[in-house]
């Protein structure tokens, strides 16, 4: 499955770095060739020649010991890393990452290659809670750095958290998917929308809902990684939008209609994963409502339902999904909601679950299809949630 393929593991120094010989392990069964590098600090806690043995190849420590062939070592490692793994990772390493700090064989190594990285943190729960920490997370994430969360559970350090490093499988699964990532969206142009939408009530307030964009910029970055054109339709959220993205930045329902509107013919497939607002101010005041009228009342008036209008319009062959949020009998009302919009697909969000739905890393959701299939999902990070909406509308 992972033959010919070239995984760069960095292994730092947290107790759980022995869980890093069952991730070496696991790799090379499945046909990769496994490159370990170790932190200085990782080595007190496992022998150099264990992972040697396991990965069948030198392990590299040292920065100014003599290397293999004419080129660095750092270098030649990160030029043939298909992906470079770090796990387990301490907060040392995580830091060092997000500010490009280069100081061993490992996070120079890092700075060096031009594979995806995934990073399996594991520490002490208050160490992760730390606000620096999380920060440091948030920074590597908003570069494309992809996550293995860590998990709850027993700590090392005697502390019941999160923390614990995830499981071996569970990396290497997440190993192969970034590995054996199709290009089966070539030549295909996805719209996608995405976020809140604000409905103005004067030049100060707007009514607005709860979504980060999260799941919407998570299905743009996979549909570009499986070769597809993507334009993204977004309301204001604090995400960096994917580079190769053609972006659209609106605020409004009525100005994501526009835009979904002017660029739907082009699109093969269209995901609305945007939380449009229903409903915008009637009034629209010129001037900053002042509080000098004691109670007021808004009137509301109707936005258009971008997703009905598309699938009034639906043009041959092409696909359109839509997201459907509820807090209760999610499948009875998301199926009316793919009904009554024509749309192809609902990816249905329970509102009401542990880890679903707004401003979340992760989502629980279940796909239904017109034709009646329905799939429901575990937990899972909002890209491998896109990835498999994707494998879905595509089956
Ligand atoms: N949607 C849309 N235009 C709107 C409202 C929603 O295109 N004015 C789309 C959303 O992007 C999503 C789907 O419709 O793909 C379902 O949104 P949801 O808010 O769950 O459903 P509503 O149709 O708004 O129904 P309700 O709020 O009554 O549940």
């Amino acid at each position: 499955m992972l033959n010919g393929k070239n995984v760069l593991l960095g292994v730092t120094g947290g107790i759980s770095a022995y869980k890093a010989v069952e991730i070496a392990s696991r790799l090379v069964k499945l046909g990769a060739n496994v490159n370990v590098i170790m932190t200085k600090n990782a080595t007190k806690l496992v022998q150099p020649l264990t992972f040697r043995y396991i990965s069948r190849n030198p392990v590299a420590i040292d920065m100014f010991a003599e290397p293999e062939s004419w080129k660095p070592e750092h270098i030649s490692l990160a030029d043939k890393a298909d992906i470079l793994i770090i796990a387990p990772a301490t907060a040392n390493i995580i830091a060092k990452l997000a500010h490009g700090i280069a100081d061993d064989m490992l996070s120079t190594t890092a700075l060096a290659v031009r594979c995806p990285i995934l990073i399996a943190p594991a520490m002490n729960c208050n160490m992760l809670d730390n606000a620096i920490v999380q920060e440091n997370i948030k920074i590597l994430k908003d570069h494309k750095v992809e996550f293995v969360e860590s998990e709850y559970g027993m700590l090392a350090c005697g502390y019941e958290g999160k923390g614990r490093l995830a499981d071996p499988e569970k990396i290497v699964q997440k190993i192969v998917n970034i590995l054996t990532i199709k290009r089966d969206l070539e030549g295909k142009t996805i719209l996608v929308t995405a976020g809140p939408t604000r409905e103005a009530l004067d030049p100060v307030r707007f009514i607005s809902n709860r979504s980060s964009g999260k799941m919407g910029y998570a299905i743009a970055e996979v549909a570009l990684k499986r070769g597809a054109n993507v334009i993204l339709i977004t309301g204001p959220t604090n995400i960096t939008p994917p580079d190769k993205a053609k972006v659209i930045n609106v605020e409004s329902a009525l100005q994501m209609y526009d835009a979904v509107m002017s660029n739907a013919l082009q699109a093969d497939i269209i995901i609305m994963s945007a939380a449009v607002s229903d409903y915008r101010p009637k009034e629209f005041s010129q001037q900053k409502i002042k509080r000098d009228k004691g109670e007021i009342t808004l009137v509301l008036e109707e936005n258009p339902d971008i997703l009905a209008e598309l699938g009034k319009n639906k043009r041959g062959g092409q696909i359109i999904v839509g997201f459907s949020m509820e807090t209760e009998n999610l499948l009875e009302n998301s199926i009316k909601k793919l009904k009554k919009k024509n749309a192809d697909f609902i990816v249905a969000n329970d509102l009401s679950k542990e880890g679903a739905g707004f401003g979340t890393d992760t989502n629980i959701v279940t796909i239904i299809s017109a034709d009646g299939e329905v799939k429901e999902l575990p937990l899972m990070s909002k890209h491998d949630v896109a990835n498999a909406i994707f494998d879905f509308i595509i089956k």
